[in-house]
């Protein structure tokens, strides 16, 4: 694995060893245990978009790997003034160890692995949101113990967070459920990829039909960054694709709920499943140990 653009380029096995690897690192950062695996090594990390997790998770993960990390804003990078891509990948190639870039085209992160010569790290587009996923996987993994024949449905917009779920889960061996409004679906590619897995994929335009028997359910935010202009007409499409008790009674018991944050209380989610389901704040924390096992796969010697 030289880069994570998306899940879509990674073997099951580059998933599972990112895995057992954050499992470890979570493990020995409870108990002190120190690795400065990336002693003297630069993050640099490019934010089209704003951030809590991520920003502070990359951050504090390479210091606690032993190296450093660069907030680069495009307020402040000459790419806000129009520096092509290519040359700011060639550039920041002969500074950094790798580079972290939350943005809106996809294209643009494949571009920097194209035209640099250091790992790249997608910390969202509008197409994946590959970091988040891997966390997911590994506290599902924390609470099930396994991955095979379970079900995650997702509820809501068939957006970055949709995408990436549907390949990380089924690379995994998980079934797949999402349900969207026909017209709000994930991306065409991912459909066409998750064809491959037969009734494993499950879509629908009902909540409680792709709710049936999940063992996690999942949901994000009804407009995502760049979209805050859509926001009204977006309330309208999303009525009634809520997590809520109702859907979680036809879910398998003992369902985990899953969100990425941040939420909408009374929109995607209701404040009483949030405030019942605290593994989402076990899920938030494993950012920091999954994109730990990240950083060294990519930028240890
Ligand atoms: N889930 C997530 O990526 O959060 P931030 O937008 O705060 O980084
Ligand atoms: N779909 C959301 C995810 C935020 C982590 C967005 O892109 O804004």
């Amino acid at each position: 694995m030289k880069h994570l653009l998306k899940l879509l380029d990674l073997s099951e096995s580059e998933i599972l060893d990112i895995l057992n690897l954050a499992d470890q690192l979570k493990y020995e950062k409870k108990h002190n245990i120190e690795h400065h695996l990336l002693k003297g090594k630069s993050l640099g990390m490019i934010f089209q978009k704003s951030s809590t997790r991520t920003r502070v998770s990359f951050e504090t993960g390479m210091y606690q790997l032993g190296g450093q990390a660069l907030f680069l804003s495009p307020r402040d990078l000459q790419i806000g003034r129009g520096e092509p891509i290519d040359d700011t990948a060639k550039v920041l190639s002969r500074y950094l160890d790798g580079i972290m870039i939350r943005t809106f085209a996809q294209q643009e992160v494949e571009d920097l692995a194209k035209y640099g010569s250091i790992p790249i790290i997608n910390g969202l587009t509008d197409f994946a949101h590959p970091c988040q996923v891997l966390a997911d996987l590994m506290t599902i993994r924390e609470y099930k113990g396994e991955f095979d024949n379970l079900k995650l449905t997702f509820v809501g917009d068939g957006n970055n967070m949709a995408n990436s779920l549907i390949v990380g889960c089924l690379k995994v061996g998980m079934k797949v459920a999402i349900a969207c409004p026909k017209t709000h679906q994930p991306d065409k590619s991912v459909l066409e990829f998750a064809k491959a897995y037969g009734d494993k994929f499950f879509m629908s335009d009902n909540v409680l039909e792709a709710c049936k028997n999940a063992d996690v359910i999942y949901t994000d935010v009804w407009a995502s960054m760049g979209q805050e202009g859509e926001a009204e007409e977006r309330k309208k499409a999303f009525e009634g694709y809520q997590v809520n008790a109702k859907a979680l009674s036809v879910a398998n018991k003992d369902a985990m709920v899953l969100h990425c944050l941040p939420a909408h209380r009374g929109e995607e989610i209701t404040a009483e499943v949030m405030d019942a389901h605290q593994e989402i704040f076990d899920e938030a924390e494993n950012r920091l140990h999954a994109q730990k096992a990240v950083l060294v796969k990519l930028m240890a010697d």
